[in-house]
């Protein structure tokens, strides 16, 4: 919502105090136990006993659970340097139990013995992204390192909250190549995020190859295209099949967004005949909204928009697409619904469920996901479940303060304590929780040119909201303790991150 932009006056009256919340450096980092795991478990008991691994310890597996503890035994082996074989019998083992569902899982931390247990695969990938928090710090080396390799004993029995837990990465405005992009799932993966939605088109620029329409990447994918011609590229075919595998693998679902019929300036100076009066515009490089549309009155507004679909539906595995059809402040409003009507089916035809921004409940979208992200428009009543991204909250790009580098500040500034203290399910009153399909985190790209950029805005506040979706209950000083010991890792894994002054103790591991 990048056109009711607060004033600089407005903003700088923003209080920049830390909040009476925030108050104090808050309690002292404990030594790791189990009930200091980010996101919160559902339960934990934690026990006084521990597990010690050794280069004699080996890890279990019944056949289907055999990937996984390949998993988790190549993620502690680096620094280790154990060989950590996975066999038949082990002292650390992985096993389904039918009575634990979806993406739950039960951790057991004896002296003798580690038991993970799960009645899915993604719910022992959960189990194992838990255990890697309880291990030292030093297992986030790449190298060999000499330490103590304790697990904390107890018990951690866990489930999610809401089942749609998501991140977003703009690939339009600049392009972020696919290691990028990789990267970015190993860290949301750690968190239990299960959803990557990819926004691959906007005004500046085309990210997606599409083989019935060439031009879109040929000419709004390349070098010169995105903010002040910054941020050229595209995925081919291939970058995003091979993004969806590598995403799977880690539990993460990727969500394909094509904008329509707003944000198309890109796809128009490509195919000018996509304008109501067939003139080219010009390629776009500033970061305005707003101002481009789709022809609702021409058919070939329909074959380009159901090629891309189609297209987008036979790459994507995943159940969902998402179409945008936010901010289309220039498509009339007879020519938006117009132009819905026609393009929400074409979702379902070629088998996906539809998401769309806010803007789309206007336009009878029946069951389609609706995202809310505009908190200051009115939400329209639908019939679907709804994803809650509000800007204030969960946006990524929004500054911390006025005084932190990269980023907006259209919705205000977004400390850490803004980004973790709300509740998605009683923050519309219209939308009760058994509405909410769960929670994402956007990341928009106007300001963003690199990892570095994309970290230091996603990280800590990404964690904030993957907590939200993931715990029942949110505890600010708990969260901003746990958070404060996750600094460490962050430094280990050469992740780049804010160090907020409301976490001081993330603040001394970032000097460290
Ligand atoms: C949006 O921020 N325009 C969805």
């Amino acid at each position: 919502m990048r056109l009711t932009r607060l004033s600089v006056a407005a903003v700088l009256a923003l209080p920049l105090a830390v909040t009476p919340a925030s108050a104090g450096p808050g309690p002292r980092p404990q030594p790791i136990t189990v009930a200091g795991v980010l996101p919160a478990p559902a339960r934990v008991s934690p026990s006084p006993e521990r597990f010690i691994l050794t280069p004699a310890t080996t890890i279990a597996a019944e056949p289907a659970a055999v990937p996984m503890a390949e998993q988790l035994a190549a993620a502690l082996r680096p620094a280790t340097g154990f060989r950590l074989p996975v066999s038949e019998g082990g002292a650390i083992s992985l096993r389904f139990d039918n009575a634990i569902t979806g993406e739950g899982y039960r951790l057991t931390v004896h002296p003798d013995r580690v038991e993970l247990r799960a009645g899915t695969p993604h719910g022992l990938f959960n189990g194992v992204q838990t255990l890697r928090q309880l291990l030292p710090t030093a297992i986030e080396s790449d190298t060999v390192q000499q330490a103590e390799w304790t697990i904390p004993g107890g018990e951690i029995e866990d489930t999610p909250r809401f089942a749609y837990r998501s991140a977003m990465l703009d690939l339009a405005r600049h392009f972020h190549t696919p290691d990028e992009v990789k990267r970015y799932i190993d860290q949301i993966s750690r968190f239990k995020i299960n959803y990557l939605h990819l926004h691959l088109t906007d005004d500046q620029g085309w990210r997606i190859q599409i083989d019935s329409w060439p031009r879109l990447t040929a000419v709004s994918g390349a070098p010169g295209t995105g903010v002040r011609g910054l941020g050229g590229g595209f995925l081919t075919k291939s970058d995003y099949r091979d993004l969806v595998a590598y995403a799977a693998e880690r539990y993460v679902t990727i969500v394909p967004e094509v904008d329509m019929p707003g944000h198309v300036n890109a796809a128009q100076v490509a195919y000018p005949e996509l304008t109501c009066d067939g003139v080219a515009p010009k390629p776009r490089i500033d970061i305005r909204v707003g101002y481009s549309s789709l022809c609702a009155g021409k058919e070939v507004t329909y074959r380009f928009a159901e090629d891309v679909i189609r297209e987008l539906a036979v790459m994507t595995p995943g159940p969902y697409l998402h179409i945008g059809g936010d901010e289309a402040h220039s498509t009339p409003h007879a020519d938006y619904l117009r132009f819905q009507e026609r393009v929400l089916p074409l979702v379902q035809k070629y088998g996906k469920i539809t998401i769309g921004w806010q803007e789309i409940a206007a336009a009878n979208p029946g069951n389609a996901i609706i995202q809310y992200w505009n908190h200051e428009a009115e939400m329209p009543e639908t019939a679907g479940k709804v994803i809650m991204s509000p800007a204030n909250r969960a946006y990524l790009d929004m500054q911390y303060d006025l005084l932190t580098p990269g980023g907006l500040h259209w919705a205000g500034t977004t400390e850490v304590d803004d980004a973790y203290s709300w509740d998605p399910g009683d923050l519309l009153p219209a939308v009760p929780e058994g509405r909410v399909l769960g929670v994402e985190a956007p990341l928009w790209s106007e300001t963003l040119r690199d990892l570095d950029d994309i970290e230091f805005l996603a990280f800590p506040r990404l964690v904030a909201i993957a907590e939200i979706g993931w715990s029942a209950r949110s505890d600010w000083d708990s969260f901003r303790t746990r958070l404060g010991a996750h600094g460490p890792r962050w430094t280990r894994q050469k992740v780049r991150f804010y160090s907020s002054p409301q976490i001081p103790w993330l603040r001394e591991s970032a000097a460290r």
